[in-house]
């Protein structure tokens, strides 16, 4: 015989009452643990109108109305992959009629691959963000990609342990995440080729007419060599004002497009970079470059290039530090670049977006944009690494050393 459990709406206490409430608390816990377990058939709680009777039955029975109602593919399995419920929604996934599917094994609906990490995945049933995306296979063959979330339900007694799962179908979610990919491809491919044609016409145009200002300042220097004065003075300032912004239109258009990058490769690229970075801010660069015997992949080599230089203008801009390692290895089949300095660090999960440039956004794309992923590791006080892994797709060897 099941007890039914009688709920009076919650009154204000005042705080003397603390112990009463402690009280009314430790019932309510076990009221909810009874009903979890099955031992209550109906809650009564009193409202406004009076006394009102919620059977567990009929709550059952909306919530069996609302998992049949579901997109997602919903399921009750033993600890043993055996199907005890599945919704409609989840025969519709894998195109099988529900009688084929209650009773029969869960694991057959995937690949050898992916039942490898089915285990793994129901130990984590505890966790409250236990997900895995793995491919559902179809009656007729056909893969569908899902995220599977799963819960271990509450033991009834004498009972053994089940897990409810819920299946999300992520086919638009994949499709939505290459069309960002395809778009970011665009993004960065019309970006470099902006850059080119900036760079090319800083250095065709601007830079001829500089230096063609620097040789007449000279020319006038020169000229007035014979007098001594303002006049002579403001000569010179003119010839060093001249000197200095052909050779800041010069590293501008470097930075657009590097033609060392081109010419010389990576490694020499870097060690330019690194130079011009620790002669501008007097921030040292420790710089460790692999030698490759052969190039990398022209995309890699010049995400590798804009990441370094986006990481470099945050150590100048934001850092406040007195060292910057930079090292480019290979580390299996990956190429990796890490950007390490020992300045004041940041929060990474705390960036308002609206408050920062695009810069820490534009290093992840460079890497997405070549197969490769970034990590960021930061804290206050505690300095800056930035790490960046990209797959080579070719086989690359390194030189002997
Ligand atoms: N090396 C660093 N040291 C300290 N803070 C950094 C570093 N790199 C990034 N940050 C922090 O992250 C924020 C976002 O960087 P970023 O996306 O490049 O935008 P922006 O540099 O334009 O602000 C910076 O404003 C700064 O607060
Ligand atoms: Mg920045």
């Amino acid at each position: 015989m099941k007890a039914s459990v009688h709920l009076r709406p919650a009154k204000f206490a005042p705080s003397r009452e603390i112990a009463k409430l402690q009280a009314r608390l430790a019932i309510a816990e076990e009221t909810i643990r009874a009903i979890r377990n099955g031992e209550v058939d109906a809650v009564i709680g009193s409202g406004k109108k009076g006394p009102q009777v919620f059977a567990l039955e009929s709550t059952e029975h909306g919530h069996r109305v609302l998992i049949e109602s579901m997109d997602e593919g919903a399921l009750t399995l033993t600890a043993n992959n055996l199907i005890l419920y599945a919704n409609r929604s989840f025969a519709r996934m894998v195109q099988c009629p529900l009688e084929k599917i209650m009773g029969s094994c869960f694991r057959r609906f995937f690949s050898s691959a992916d039942r490898a990490l089915l285990r793994p995945f129901m130990k984590q049933a505890g966790a409250s963000d236990a997900k895995l995306q793995v491919q559902l296979i179809a009656a007729d063959g056909s893969c569908l990609p899902v995220q599977l979330s799963i819960q271990e339900l509450p033991k009834l007694a004498r009972e053994r342990v089940t897990f409810s799962l819920v299946v999300t179908d992520m086919t638009e979610a994949r499709r939505s995440e290459s069309m960002l990919r395809a778009f970011t491809h665009r993004v960065v491919q019309v970006q470099e080729a902006e850059r080119t044609n900036v760079a090319l016409e800083l250095h065709d145009n601007v830079t001829q007419l500089l230096l063609a200002g620097l040789f007449c300042s000279q020319a006038l220097v020169a000229k007035l060599s014979a007098y001594s004065g303002p006049v002579q003075a403001e000569a010179m300032k003119l010839r060093a004002l001249l000197g200095q912004a052909s050779a800041q239109v010069e590293r501008i258009s470097r930075d657009l497009r590097p033609s060392v990058l081109d010419h010389l490769g990576l490694d020499a690229l870097f060690r330019t970079t690194g130079a011009e970075f620790s002669a501008r801010t007097g921030i040292p660069v420790k710089l460790t470059c692999v030698e490759w015997a052969g190039r990398l992949p022209a995309d890699t080599e010049l995400a590798l290039y804009r990441i370094l230089q986006e990481a470099l203008k945050n150590v100048e801009q934001h850092a406040r530090t007195r060292h910057v390692t930079v090292n480019l290895s290979q580390s299996g089949d990956h190429v990796q670049l890490t950007i390490q300095d020992d300045g004041t660090g940041f929060n990474p999960d705390k960036l308002n977006g609206g408050k920062h440039g695009l810069g820490l956004l534009g290093m992840r794309e460079r890497a997405t944009y070549v197969g490769g992923k970034i990590t960021v590791k930061s804290a206050r006080r505690s300095g800056t690494k930035i790490e960046v892994r990209i797959p080579l797709s070719v086989v690359v060897n390194v030189a002997d050393a």
